[in-house]
């Protein structure tokens, strides 16, 4: 029996997908790279913008004629959307078989079993912590951690693994739907992790993105002793293998000065720091429920540069929230022209029901002017994303190589996405944050020049693109790259 899993979303998703496959494989199910010949099809969803659940659904509706021609054909639909809309994904795509909240992930291979069994449709979702009377410790064990042995087979690439130290957020931003769809905070123990990242790097892992919702907000208590970040990464540290580590996202309040010189220090630490602002306006920003102000924001980063040299910083901010003025805007603006962003990924605000924001604002900024500001400040900051970019001509970088570029994979056929555009590359504001191309190094071998070169992607430390020619044997090593040429969002080098 064979599955094929399509992703939509944040990395968290991404990490997710690789271990539920991990589970459909260890229960004996052979994973396709495309839905062709695929007994069941697993979507795996997000719900942090109106438009992504919309696109889902559509390609939802798109399978129904697949399940015609093959009847015993299963479905599955896991994710965030899975958790926020329950039954509901049974009402809106009737032959979907199987719905499975992110706390869940442990049972997706025994409720696909039990709905080719029964025939029945099978959901398992975690305890939704805003119904009266739920009990904290029953809504906590409902979305449980699940992280297993890796199987070095399903990462994209092996050299580089996403490692969660974090599930769930407590930060209840009035506008996000996170806190309610994955569940209460929860920090995994050092132990656990360390575990995680010996067997990474023996499978040959050398970079490491920790994972976390509010990732800087690790917290471990044992007997009397906290860990937090900082000393989290200083264990990673000493992993034998581990060349690279960094951690996304931040949440801002919880920068400390322990964690920035541990960034500092470390040699494996990477001076790449991903803190999303949000809004550059006081008065958003607690309409917003963030729990700082844009002085502590624009504090936090002069301390930035001024502990981590060659840090670099970027942001999430979303345009157009509930009564957002024309000068509120302008304070964004003023606020990514003050950070001087690497980039920044915007966001045009999108009603998510039952959140605070949806029942006590109103979605009151017109479509037209949220675009109007989305590309205006998207504008400052590509001249601030260029204006940085410049600042490397000539100089000499260590990149890890990652695999062909965008043109190189595109000459390549790749799989057809069953949705048309990912939300993450549609709304972000340049490069998407998913892994340019999930190429096998085989592919591209066949299609080297005679030269026996191919444009090859790699990324510094502090996490910008660069582009060169080199050997496909070059891909999972690191290389020194001098760059000749830059743009916005990428440098070009040569080896
Ligand atoms: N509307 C628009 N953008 C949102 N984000 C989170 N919730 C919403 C929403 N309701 C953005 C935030 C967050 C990023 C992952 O998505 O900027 O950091
Ligand atoms: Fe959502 Fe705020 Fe938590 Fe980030 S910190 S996941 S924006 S609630």
């Amino acid at each position: 029996m064979k599955f094929y899993i399509e992703t939509v979303g944040c990395q968290m998703n991404v990490l997710d997908s690789e271990l539920a496959a991990a589970e459909l494989i260890s229960a004996g199910w052979e994973r396709l790279d495309s839905r062709k010949g695929a007994d069941l099809i697993v979507f795996n969803t997000c719900s942090v913008r109106e438009h992504a659940e919309e696109k889902i659904y559509s390609a939802l509706g798109r399978l129904k004629t697949w399940k015609i021609e093959k009847p015993t054909g299963l479905i599955a639909v896991m994710g965030c959307m899975a958790q926020k809309d329950k039954g509901v994904v049974f009402q809106r795509a009737p032959f979907v078989d199987v719905v499975v909240g992110p706390g869940k992930i442990s049972e997706l291979a025994s409720l696909v079993a039990a709905a080719a069994k029964t025939g029945t449709q099978q959901l398992a979702i975690g305890i939704d912590r805003f119904e009266h009377r739920t009990d904290p410790k029953a809504v906590k064990e409902s979305f449980r951690l699940y992280d297993p042995i890796r199987l070095p087979q399903t990462r994209p690439r092996v050299f580089q693994a996403m490692v969660r130290i974090m599930f769930g957020c407590d930060k209840f931003c009035s506008y996000c739907v996170v806190p309610s769809v994955r569940g209460p905070e929860q920090s995994r123990s050092p132990k656990e992790i360390l575990d995680e990242i010996r067997t990474l790097a023996d499978q040959g892992c050398v970079e490491v993105t920790l994972l976390g919702q509010t990732v800087n907000s690790y917290r471990y208590r044992e007997g009397d002793k906290t860990t937090r970040l900082a000393a989290l990464l200083a264990a990673i540290d000493a992993v034998p293998g581990i060349r690279r580590v960094r951690f996304v996202s931040s949440y801002p309040t919880d920068m400390t000065d322990e964690l920035l010189q541990a960034v500092r220090d470390l040699p494996s630490a990477t001076p790449y720091l991903h803190v999303p602002a949000q809004h550059g306006a006081n008065s958003v920003l607690e309409r917003m429920r963030r729990r700082y102000t844009v002085e502590e924001y624009r504090d936090l980063v002069d301390r930035i540069y001024a502990t981590i040299p060659g840090a670099a910083i970027t942001s999430d901010f979303i345009v157009g929230f509930c009564g957002e003025t024309e000068d509120e805007f302008q304070q964004t603006v003023e606020l990514v022209r003050y950070a001087r962003f690497k980039n920044s990924f915007i966001f045009k605000y999108s009603v998510r029901p039952g959140n605070e924001a949806s029942r006590i604002y109103e979605d009151d900024v017109p479509e037209t002017v949220k675009k109007r500001r989305n590309n205006e400040l998207l504008a400052v900051q590509n001249e601030i994303s260029a204006e940085w970019n410049r600042t490397f001509l000539g100089r000499e970088v260590e990149i890890l190589v990652e695999g062909p570029s965008k043109r190189e994979a595109r000459n390549v056929a790749q799989e057809e996405s069953l949705y048309a555009e990912n939300e993450q590359t549609l709304d972000a504001t340049n490069e998407s944050e998913t892994p340019s191309n999930l190429l096998p190094v085989g592919d591209l071998l066949a299609s080297a020049a005679p030269s026996g070169t191919v444009q090859l992607t790699g990324r510094t430390e502090c996490d910008r693109i660069v582009v060169f020619n080199g050997a496909p044997e070059l891909v999972g090593t690191f290389q020194r790259v001098r760059i000749v040429e830059t743009a916005p969002f990428t440098l070009f080098g040569e080896l």
